[in-house]
């Protein structure tokens, strides 16, 4: 049994949310994750993932293992002892690892579609959500649950943490240029860097949240409306103030630079920051020499894809 999950990009609101403030985040289907559970021969529950050099039997992993733990947990949700016939897991992702674009949720998302599939059990897509949430902590620490949200109901989502997420719909299709400076930053760090930050000076920071806010709100009207032209300059807004809130980095800066340089209608770190994605809205006809620029300022790989 089949089931696949794609990666996400936050396309505004990234740590405000951590305090309450509403964000956006979007599916981006050009890189995905697939995974397959059957039967085999082997007794015990194989789990096969080649990207991170995972090839182990459930019971070896230990009890917190973020993947091992969807196993066990989709089992217990459903009432249902842990085979010991065998159960062969495969898992193959084209998300890159630790960059923003959500590939722990997906690998969690799709996985436990699989299994409740193979099990010939149906979850809701809530049931999902909340059980990936739970996966989220393992890797996050105190994850808002952007990612599990987006990646379970693969549209876009406004959302607020402790709620549940409002998808929405988009008027008009834009494009997005996706690019990665290679380097990996871990998400809680920079969480928890920021929280000492707002510790030590809380209604600068608290101010810092409330615009980054506004500029979700009026991202939202403008893509529901069919106004995605509007969205740079909120990017640009957007960047500036993680800037302010010391997460983004030279090398995003420099990618961020490169691509207004180079026709972007504007453009922002995303996710985490200090490493990982930063995104570049582009007219469809320009994509490709955004994209060009980014590489040549240095951007380890690059995306283009359509928000619809
Ligand atoms: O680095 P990403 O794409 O997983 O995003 C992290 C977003 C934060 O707002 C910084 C943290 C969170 O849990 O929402």
């Amino acid at each position: 049994m089949k089931s696949s999950a794609p990666g996400k990009i936050i396309l505004f609101g990234e740590h405000a949310v951590v305090y309450g403030r509403p964000a956006l985040a979007v599916p981006v289907a050009q890189v995905s994750v697939e995974v397959e559970a059957r039967e085999s021969n082997r007794p015990g529950v194989w789990i096969y993932a080649p990207k991170i050099g995972l090839r182990a039997e459930l019971r070896e992993l230990p009890p917190d293992h973020p993947i091992g733990s969807v196993v066990t947990n989709v089992f217990a949700t459903l009432n249902l002892p842990l085979p010991t016939d065998g159960l062969e897991i495969n898992i193959h992702s084209t998300i890159p690892v630790a960059a923003g674009l959500g590939s722990g949720a997906a690998v969690s998302v799709a996985l436990t579609r699989a299994l409740a599939k193979f099990l010939q059990r149906s979850l809701s897509d809530e049931e999902v959500n909340r059980l990936v949430y739970e996966i989220e902590k393992l890797y996050h620490g105190t994850p808002s649950g952007i990612d599990n949200t987006v990646i379970t109901y693969a549209k876009p989502v406004y959302f607020i943490k402790g709620k549940p997420g409002e998808t929405f719909s988009v008027g008009k299709p834009f494009t997005l240029v996706i690019g990665d400076t290679g380097i990996q930053a871990l998400t809680r760090e920079a969480v928890a860097d920021v929280r000492r930050q707002w510790l030590k000076d809380t209604s600068r920071f608290e101010g810092l949240f409330n615009e980054i806010a506004q500029l979700s709100l009026i991202a939202r009207r403008s893509i529901e409306s069919g106004r995605p032209d509007m969205l740079g300059e909120l990017m640009d807004h957007n960047h500036w103030l993680l800037q302010e809130m010391n997460v983004s980095s030279p090398e995003l800066d420099r990618l961020v630079h490169a691509a207004r340089d180079a026709g972007a209608n504007g453009a922002k770190l995303s996710g985490g920051g200090r490493g990982g994605n930063m995104i570049a809205l582009a007219e469809k006809e320009k994509a490709e020499a955004v994209s060009q620029a980014l590489l040549a300022a240095g951007a380890k790989q690059t995306l283009i894809t359509e928000v619809k």
